[in-house]
């Protein structure tokens, strides 16, 4: 958890203004401190008071309240924080914050603010997927404003579902610790700038014949989030994804394979690097002879030979003068999480493996969090459950500080 930081919550004018009472307590429960200003909509959905006795601070609405003025001022306001989050936001307020408008209390902060500006848009999907709103979202891209979500799902009007909901409370939080750690975090722990950084991601597909192949249910999510943390971090990234349904981070080379062969092939061909993540689940078997045509039915059960595949891991960790300096692996288990681990660490000589129960309950395997456990020579350290782009962040801050105490070590 990062130190205390002092947040202004700007509640717009919809119906999953509610979910703000419930982001409110957690981020207090957090030891942040919340102020809040409430669009002339949100009354409707919200009431100062529930809000009021929640911050144990007033509500600020209007931009032209005498009293605000004198005790605060909206230019203060604006800048006083370590973050303003506009949750949830309307596509009015993103089409007056996208103009520059200042007609209201939230608009003038928001315009006047220097501070990192994070919105949580929520809307009808028609709304969200309209031109306009997609311009207004780009335009504030632009501009540096960062966005969580919306999610997809059902929506408060009946039969209507798609993108446009408001994240839930952790992922909100989440996204408020993200954006208060890279405010602080990236200048202070030593960048990634001038390494180069390895990572394998998502599953491979071995070929039984031209149309099948064996494979298993790796998302890429968290190589992806790998990718995008190291890239954040000024590295220059070689992402190597096995078959996966996400677009690569903005800035990384992507190398796309199939099977564990090509991806070792592909990995051998982007060393050296600084740092090497496999996070990939490579199949550890192959078709030793696929079929060159597609096997036909109605002759019996084919019965398939299968062949090791290369670990590359391991195969990479013992590589001598090419062996990155940080060679980094993951470990998904079912059971004995720490025991397997462990092993692995020495067995394929890493320097740390990141260990995950990825048994079905857990929820891990194509979801948006992780639970890890990061074990390296002699220590276990388990981090509390959260999204994997804030484990990928930390490990390659981790990662950072690793190669600047060595690089300090041996001046
Ligand atoms: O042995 P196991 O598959 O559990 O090891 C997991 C770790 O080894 C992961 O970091 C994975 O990316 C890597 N690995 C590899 N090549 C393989 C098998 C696993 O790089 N053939």
């Amino acid at each position: 958890m990062s130190s205390a930081k002092r947040i202004l919550l700007i509640i717009g004018g919809g119906i999953a203004a509610y979910k703000c009472l419930e982001l409110i307590r957690r981020l207090r429960d957090r030891g942040h401190s919340v102020r809040v200003v409430m669009t002339k909509a949100a009354h409707h959905f919200v009431t100062p008071l529930s809000v009021g006795a929640l911050t144990n601070e007033r509500v600020l609405t209007d931009l032209f309240d005498l009293d605000d003025e004198r005790e605060i001022g909206h230019i203060r306001l604006a800048r006083d924080h370590d973050l303003i989050l506009a949750a949830p936001a309307t596509a009015d307020l993103l089409a007056r914050m996208a103009g520059g408008h200042a007609d209201d209390l939230a608009t003038a902060v928001l315009l006047a603010t220097d501070k990192p500006v994070l919105v949580a848009p929520a809307m009808n999907p028609a709304m969200w997927l309209n031109p306009a709103t997609q311009r207004n979202v780009a335009q504030l891209e632009a501009d540096g404003i960062r966005f969580v979500g919306p999610a997809v799902g059902e929506m408060a009007e009946r039969g209507e579902a798609g993108p446009g909901r408001l994240v839930e409370v952790p992922e909100l939080i989440d996204a408020v610790e993200t954006a208060l750690t890279s405010e602080t975090e990236t200048q202070t722990t030593g960048d990634l700038a001038g390494r180069h950084v390895i990572v394998t991601s998502g599953p491979t597909h071995e070929p039984i014949d031209p149309v099948r192949y064996l494979a298993n249910r790796s998302s890429g999510k968290q190589g992806f989030e790998l990718a995008a943390a190291a890239r954040q971090l000024g590295a220059r990234v070689t992402l190597i994804t096995g078959p996966v349904s996400l677009s690569p981070p903005q800035g990384v080379d992507v190398v796309r394979v199939k099977t564990a062969a090509e991806m070792l092939e592909a990995v051998q061909a982007a060393l050296p690097a600084d740092i090497a993540v496999f996070a990939a689940a490579v199949a550890d078997w192959r078709i030793e002879t696929p079929h060159v045509e597609k096997i036909k039915k109605g002759e019996g059960a084919p019965t398939l030979r299968l062949t090791e595949n290369p670990d590359i891991l391991k195969t990479v960790a013992q590589a001598g003068p090419t062996r990155p300096r940080l060679v980094i692996g993951f470990a998904a288990e079912t059971e004995d999480v720490l025991g397997y681990a462990k092993k692995k660490l020495k067995s394929k000589r890493a320097d740390w493996i990141i260990a995950n129960d990825v048994s079905p309950a857990t929820g891990i395997m194509g979801g948006e969090n992780n639970t890890v456990h990061v074990v390296t020579v002699g220590a276990v350290e388990s981090w509390p459950e959260m999204s994997k782009a804030k484990v990928a962040r930390k490990i390659m801050l981790r990662a950072a500080e690793h190669l600047h105490a060595k690089r300090t070590a041996a001046e």
